[in-house]
């Protein structure tokens, strides 16, 4: 071999004089330099944090807060290199590592003359799906590390098929502590056969095996005489030249998720936002999506002036031909290749929440820069990531993986996840909490999607209400078993017809004989009725109906749910605040007993939750009025001004 080999921990790029002499002529080189992006998986025995630690150490140690300080004061820090001792790096890595293990992935920066890097370094336990599933959302590449002394582990199968589910495709199998083996060929060649069994079992194509010690620096920026039979690249080498997403995203069609409207004067309206894929021009026939409408595009500005040519990566400002419609969420597209639009998927879902999915409930799901609300039905099946077998699901709880069809209230424009990561990827939103409780990946577009279509109708709800004359209101109560609401309900019912009203009242024990009489009370069922519920109320509102429903409700998320079907001011939250000790003693159906006897399963307020409304539109305190007092102000209230 020709090459040049050593062992020496000598770090091979200097960059440390061109900081010393031209701060800024250092930054320049800096940010025109790619960037890499990538994982490691492995725990902490694989020697992950020593592997790192060994990247950091060789690569001359540009750490992000070093580069802050010289980007933010362009101060003279000189890099400490050298200075810093190898064991105590690791050590440092490793204790900071362990304490964030449940909180979050540790992003480390840093940068060789030809390359900037990201590592995602993620803990490798098995409930941190969720962390590595984090980290490599934006990795371009994973580095599968295994023990030479253990082999291809459960573990080492689960970060692969993770990583690969993701959409990473550029995999480096690391096979650790080659030193501890005596550097013996077979073992390492046993390993990579092992590996590649299996990695062709959950259809990854190629991966790049590498004896390597991270403790000794075998293989990681200089070749090793300890591994003279090795002659691939070191893991540096490798790291700076595969090609990164960015580069094959280029070669895509454009798709331009539109974050902003830029109208500072008459003269100007541009459309802002990330080139997630391809390339764009002035004169480019462009498509905007949902709406299908096209234009050519007529400029092209960024941060440094008006351009020719911009490319995936890049975030500029378009401006169009026409003045057409387009606006924050839309996606700006090639004319001749626009992506899909659809309000049905399936799709992978990786659940990262305490709280386990609840399938029904109505979460927000943000997809590049569109935001909608979306269900997700019961999973077909979840996957145990250690057997990759697949297993009967009702719901999904934290750290799972499943396969579940969604449907969206609105159309989105999306690509299958593996054609296109940022318009393929989305993410799931607590609307209460606003915390991210899941990520997944869309598969395809339901065909039903395609073939329901929303039949446009002469008749309206404007028609039917302007008949009856009325206004359509839907006044939704909500209270604890027993607290009044059918009593109070039926009342304002009764007063509201007296008034040649035209109501309908849906009642909770009524309903569940009829079209709910499939439900019970589990969390689920509960939603499901709810969901069921607020669909016929919407219907009989759209029909100009004042419809009364009567429903323990007791989630907050699905009462909120309804109020978003119906137009502004129509959804009127009638709280009927009864303490539960005052319900309990009331008991009129004898339930609480059988409840707290034990012979009532999840019971309201016993052991099911209630989650009181915070602000509703009428709050009725009925250890202080009676029923018809209640009935009299809800009336009055709903009426007031119509
Ligand atoms: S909800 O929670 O799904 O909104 P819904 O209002 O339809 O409940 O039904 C509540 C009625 O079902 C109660 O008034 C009570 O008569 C009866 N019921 C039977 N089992 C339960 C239970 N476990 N929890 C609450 N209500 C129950």
């Amino acid at each position: 071999m020709s090459r040049d080999v050593t062992t020496s921990q000598e770090p091979k790029y200097v960059v440390e004089d061109l900081i010393a002499e031209d701060i800024d002529a250092y930054l320049d080189v800096h940010q025109h330099k790619t960037m890499l992006r990538f994982i490691t998986c492995g725990s902490v025995d694989d020697g992950k944090s020593t592997l790192i630690g060994r990247l950091l150490y060789d690569s001359k140690m540009i750490f992000e807060d070093q580069l802050a300080a010289l980007e933010d004061d362009s101060k003279r820090v000189g890099t400490q290199g050298q200075e810093i001792d190898f064991a105590l790096l690791v050590d440092g890595l490793a204790a900071e590592r362990e304490q964030g293990i449940t909180i979050d992935v540790a992003y480390r920066f840093f940068a060789t003359e030809k390359r900037k890097f990201i590592v995602a370094d993620t803990p490798g336990h098995e409930q941190y799906t969720r962390n590595m599933v984090t980290g490599a959302s934006t990795a371009d590449l994973a580095v599968i590390l295994i023990d030479a002394r253990k082999g291809v582990l459960t573990q080492t199968k689960r970060h692969s098929y993770l990583a690969h589910l993701i959409g990473i495709r550029n995999i480096v199998l690391a096979v650790n502590k080659m030193d501890l083996v005596d550097y013996d060929q077979a073992t390492f060649e046993h390993i990579v056969a092992d590996y590649r069994a299996f990695a062709k079992e959950i259809g990854i194509v190629d991966f790049v095996p590498m004896p390597i010690s991270g403790f000794k620096g075998d293989n990681i920026t200089a070749h090793s005489r300890n591994t003279p039979w090795y002659d691939g690249p070191t893991l540096i080498d490798h790291l700076e030249t595969v090609e990164v997403n960015s580069a094959i995203d280029q070669s895509k069609p454009l798709r331009m998720p539109v974050q902003w409207v830029n109208r500072p004067n008459l003269d100007f309206r541009g459309f802002s936002g990330l080139i997630a894929t391809g390339t764009v021009a002035p004169g480019d026939k462009i498509r905007v999506l949902p709406s299908g409408k096209t234009s050519a595009v007529s400029r092209i500005s960024t941060m440094d002036g008006d351009q020719e040519l911009a490319v995936a990566g890049q975030s500029v400002t378009i401006c169009f031909e026409d003045e057409i419609d387009c606006s924050r969420g839309d996606v700006i597209a090639a004319a001749d290749a626009p992506p899909e639009v659809s309000d049905q998927f399936e799709s992978t879902i990786v659940w990262m929440n305490d709280e386990a999915l609840h399938v029904g409930r109505s979460y927000w799901l943000k997809l590049a820069s569109q935001m909608v609300s979306v269900t997700v039905l019961e999973p077909k099946y979840k996957i145990d990531v250690n057997t990759l077998d697949h297993l009967a699901a009702k719901t999904l709880e934290l750290n799972e993986i499943g396969v579940a069809e969604i449907s969206t209230d609105k159309q989105i424009v999306f690509e299958r996840y593996e054609d296109d990561r940022p318009l393929g990827g989305f993410i799931l939103i607590d609307k209460m909490t606003n915390a991210t409780v899941g990520a997944g990946m869309l598969h395809f577009s339901l065909r039903r999607a395609q073939n329901v279509h929303w039949q446009a109708l002469d008749i309206g709800r404007k028609h039917h209400a302007g008949l009856k004359n009325q206004k359509p209101a839907v006044l939704w109560f909500t209270g604890l078993s027993g607290s009044g609401k059918s009593t109070i309900a039926n009342l304002v019912e009764k007063k509201l017809h007296r008034m040649n009203r035209h109501t309908f009242l849906l009642d909770g024990d009524n309903v569940r004989h009829g079209l709910n009489k499939d439900l019970g009370f589990t969390e689920a069922d509960r939603i499901e009725n709810i969901r069921r519920v607020g669909e016929v109320a919407k219907l009989m509102a759209d029909a100009g109906l004042i419809v009364v429903t009567a429903f323990i409700s007791p989630f907050r998320a699905e009462r909120e749910m309804v109020r978003s079907m119906l137009p502004d001011g129509e959804f009127v939250e009638v709280f009927i605040d009864t303490p539960l000790e005052v319900a309990e003693e009331r008991d009129v159906k004898g339930l609480y007993k059988k409840a707290r006897s034990g012979e009532l399963k999840n019971f309201t307020g016993i052991d099911s939750p209630y989650e009181a409304p915070e602000t509703p539109e009428i709050r009725i305190d009925t250890t202080s009025m009676s029923a018809e007092e209640a009935a009299t102000i809800i009336v009055e209230t709903l009426l007031d001004g119509n």
